[in-house]
C-alpha cells in the first residue's frame, strides 16, 4: 500500500500555529505493510532511516493510542527536503499516521491527527498541527482549538509558488527566537490581518488575500534568520506578486498572485545574490 503526502505553507502570513493549506508539489511518498518489526527504508532527501523517524514515530503513537501493539515496514521516498518549513516532519508524521490507521482499520480523523501531531513533537519539540492538518485535508485549514481538535476549512485553487532556499531552519530554532510576548499593538495589527485574510480567501479575492500576507508574532523576529528576506521580498512584488511570505518557520518563502512562474524566477535571482541556490515550485494551493 503507498500513501502520498503534500508539503504545506503553515502559519500563511498572519496564522501563525493556525492557518495553514495544502499544495500540489513537493510530495512525500510512503509505501508499508505490516511487519512484526519496525522497519524504515528512505530514498531521496536524508532524515533518519530508524525509529526516529516521524513517520515511525507517529505511526507508534497511533498504535499506542488504539492499544495494538503492530508494527510496519516502510520505505519512504522523500521528497520534501527537511528543514525547509514545507511541512517536511508533518508530511512523514501523517504520512506514518496514516499507514498505521489503514492496516489498523482506524477512522476517527481526530486520533489520526493527534498521532501525526506527536511525530511534530519529536522533530521540533512542539506538537502544532498548523502542517499535518492541511496536509490530511489539502485546504485552506483553521486550527480552532487544539484541547479538543477543531477544524475549519476553505476549499482554495490558486496559483502559488514556494522557493526554498539551500539552508536550514530548523523549526526548534526559529521557535526560540520567538518572545514569550508581543507588542499590544502587534497583536491588534495580527487579529486584523488573520481576519480579513479568511474572509478574502472565501470571496476568492486573491489580491487582497496577497496584500494581507504579513505577520506581526513570528516573522519580526525570525527574519535575523533570514538575511535575505526583506530582498526576496521585494524581488517578488517587482515582479508582479500580489503578496509574499514565509512558509511555516521557514527558510522556504511563498508567494501568490500574477505569472507565478515569473515571480519564483526573480525570487531565485534575489538569493543568486546571497550566493544562495534555490528550489523553486511552481504549483497549487488546495491540495492535499
Ligand atoms: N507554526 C509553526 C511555526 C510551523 O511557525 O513554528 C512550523 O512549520
Amino acid at each position: 500500500m503507498k500513501i502520498r503526502v503534500h508539503a504545506t505553507i503553515a502559519n500563511f502570513g498572519p496564522g501563525f500555529d493556525v492557518f495553514g493549506v495544502g499544495i500540489g508539489e513537493p510530495y512525500d511518498e510512503l509505501s508499508f505493510r505490516e511487519s512484526s518489526e519496525w522497519e524504515i527504508r528512505v530514498k531521496g532527501h536524508d532524515v533518519p532511516a530508524d525509529v526516529r523517524n516521524t513517520a515511525v514515530v507517529a505511526a507508534r503513537a497511533l498504535a499506542e493510542m488504539a492499544g495494538e501493539e503492530v508494527a510496519l515496514r516502510m520505505k519512504l521516498r522523500k521528497g520534501i527536503r527537511p528543514r525547509s518549513g514545507l511541512g517536511s516532519s508533518g508530511a512523514s508524521s501523517l504520512a506514518g499516521a496514516l499507514a498505521m490507521a489503514r492496516v489498523l482499520g482506524v477512522e476517527d480523523e481526530r486520533l489520526i491527527l493527534r498521532a501525526a501531531m506527536e511525530g511534530e513533537r519529536a522533530a521540533s519539540g512542539s506538537a502544532h498541527g498548523d502542517n499535518v492538518v492541511p496536509a490530511y485535508y489539502g485546504d485552506f485549514t483553521i486550527l480552532e482549538s487544539y484541547e479538543p481538535l477543531r477544524v475549519r476549512r476553505i476549499p482554495v485553487d490558486f496559483d502559488v509558488v514556494a522557493v526554498l532556499p539551500a539552508v536550514e531552519i530548523p523549526t526548534s530554532e526559529a521557535r526560540r527566537v520567538l518572545p514569550p510576548k508581543i507588542p499590544l499593538k502587534d497583536a491588534v495589527r495580527n487579529i486584523a490581518l488573520a481576519s480579513s485574510l479568511v474572509l478574502a480567501l472565501k470571496e476568492n479575492d486573491l489580491k487582497a488575500v496577497g496584500r494581507l500576507l504579513d505577520d506581526r508574532i513570528a516573522l519580526p523576529y525570525r527574519k535575523r534568520l533570514m538575511p535575505w528576506y526583506d530582498r526576496a521580498r521585494k524581488a517578488a512584488l517587482e515582479a508582479g506578486a500580489y503578496g509574499f511570505s514565509v512558509s511555516g518557520s521557514g527558510p522556504a518563502v511563498f508567494a501568490v498572485g500574477g505569472d507565478v512562474a515569473q515571480i519564483g524566477k526573480a525570487v531565485a535571482e534575489a538569493f543568486e545574490g546571497f550566493g544562495i541556490e534555490v528550489d523553486v515550485y511552481v504549483t497549487k494551493a488546495g491540495r492535499g
